[in-house]
């Protein structure tokens, strides 16, 4: 039975969790297979508003079973956090409910210091990281040094791993930083009283995807950030450490692509970015404001303020490619009421020649020195959050939507019309 990929196509906050949280009452499985608490989405359950940051927001359908990945990475503190704010709102999540895959990495608050250290250093070239400590987790994970969730099981054990690792980081934050040690004892007191708490919900995280598989179970895989943000693919280096394109959940949850029916990526009907990086399409005026004023474009994990710009297809026919895209959510289509017309980036200009393709892989300043080549289409004045059938969208709006899924060649199954959990067109 069905796998299917749930990715952003852009850099993130595309609206994911909607789309996840839609498919995710059909599932029986929701697996995180990429990041950590990096990421973040809103969600109204119970009447609590809650912010999921590692979780798998199928963690609000009892039916489904949730699998952080071999492939992400948990800070165990973080997601004690998280699993005390679900309980304050009567949501089980259980260590029947909620497994942790033995192969997923640990981040510990020394990674953290890491992380703001060499974001510090960096300057004027700051990533903008969400200083969660991704990049030197993965980073500990890649030079084989790392923390895997599997030590957990003996905490004592754990204990003296995450003692010695703690003290690795302090002579990095010394010798390469000027800082102080971080308190080293306390760390360890710390993590090895939430090893205690977490270990009854380590799994061998292939095994739950196997078997699953093999009974036919619908197995849906929440993506987080979006796949300009991919370490291989996105727009390096500033990027996040982990794979949130389609091929991610395969190598983060351990299965192979013939068992994949579905890959949905959910596009924002305008651009945004948070942290640093090219952005070709970027509105710095009164137009961006008014898409972040509207559209709340505002961080759900840091605050930031998002930068915020036009539709650009340049990226999403890219992304289309890279994920292998079966069907586009598009997210977000009631913020653009109200602007006299639109505008979509169609192709670019770089020293005045015409690039279809998005030209990542020479860089960003390449990518800086892109002009996008716009197609400008009519806007529309209508209310769109009570409307759920496509054809009764008013014509601009349908145009526009048609126009997207021309540009990118992948059909658009789902249209985000406002922010509450109903207000979708689904189908075409
Ligand atoms: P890191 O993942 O914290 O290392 O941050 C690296 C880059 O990814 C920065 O530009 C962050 O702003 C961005 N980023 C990480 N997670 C998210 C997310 O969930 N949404 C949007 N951007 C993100």
């Amino acid at each position: 039975m069905p796998a299917t990929i749930i990715v952003g196509t852009q850099w993130g906050d595309e609206g994911k969790g909607r789309v996840v949280d839609f498919f995710a009452a059909q599932a029986d499985v929701v697996a995180r297979f990429n990041g950590g608490d990096n990421a973040g989405h809103t969600v109204v359950a119970e009447g609590h508003t809650l912010a999921l940051h590692l979780i798998p927001s199928g963690i609000l359908y009892p039916q489904a079973l949730c699998l952080i990945g071999g492939g992400t990475v948990v800070n165990p503190l973080r997601l004690l956090e998280e699993l005390a704010m679900l309980d304050a709102a009567g949501i089980p999540a259980g260590s029947d409910r909620l497994k942790i895959a033995a192969a997923a990495h640990i981040i510990l608050p020394t990674h953290r210091a890491l992380d703001g250290a060499s974001e510090a250093q960096r300057g004027s070239q700051a990533i903008g990281t969400t200083k969660r400590g991704i990049g030197p987790t993965y980073a500990d994970k890649a030079r084989r040094i790392g923390l895997r969730a599997a030590q957990m099981r003996d905490p004592e054990q754990f204990a003296g791993a995450v003692r010695d690792l703690v003290a690795t980081h302090n002579l990095w934050l010394k010798e390469l930083y000027d800082l102080p040690p971080q308190d080293a004892g306390a760390i360890v007191d710390q993590l090895r009283a939430a090893a205690e708490k977490l270990a009854p919900y380590l799994v061998d995280g292939t095994a739950v995807i196997g078997q699953a598989l093999a009974n036919g179970a619908h197995l849906l895989c929440e993506g987080a950030q979006g796949a300009l943000l991919d370490l291989d693919h996105g727009t390096y280096p500033f990027v996040t450490s982990s794979p949130p394109i389609a091929g991610g959940a395969l190598t983060g949850l351990g299965f192979g692509p013939k068992e994949v029916t579905r890959v949905v990526g959910v596009t924002k009907a305008y651009t945004t970015r948070v942290g640093a990086g090219a952005f070709p399409t970027e509105l710095l005026e009164a137009t961006g404001e008014r898409l972040r004023d509207v559209g709340h474009e505002y961080g759900v994990t840091t605050g930031r303020p998002r930068r915020c710009g036009w539709l650009d297809a340049v990226i999403l026919r890219y992304t289309a490619q890279i994920n292998g895209l079966t069907e586009v959510a598009l997210t977000k289509l009631d913020v653009l009421s109200g602007l006299p017309e639109l505008k979509i980036a169609v192709a670019y200009d770089l020293h005045g020649e015409r690039r279809e393709h998005f030209p990542v892989e020479w860089g960003n300043d390449t990518l800086a020195a892109c002009k996008p080549v716009y197609e400008t289409l009519p806007g529309w004045d209508a209310d769109l959050t009570g409307i759920r059938a496509r054809d009764a969208l008013p014509a601009a709006a349908r145009a526009y939507v048609d126009r997207i899924e021309t540009l990118m060649g992948v059909p658009v199954t789902f249209i985000g019309v406002g922010p509450e959990r109903e207000a979708m067109i689904i189908g075409r």
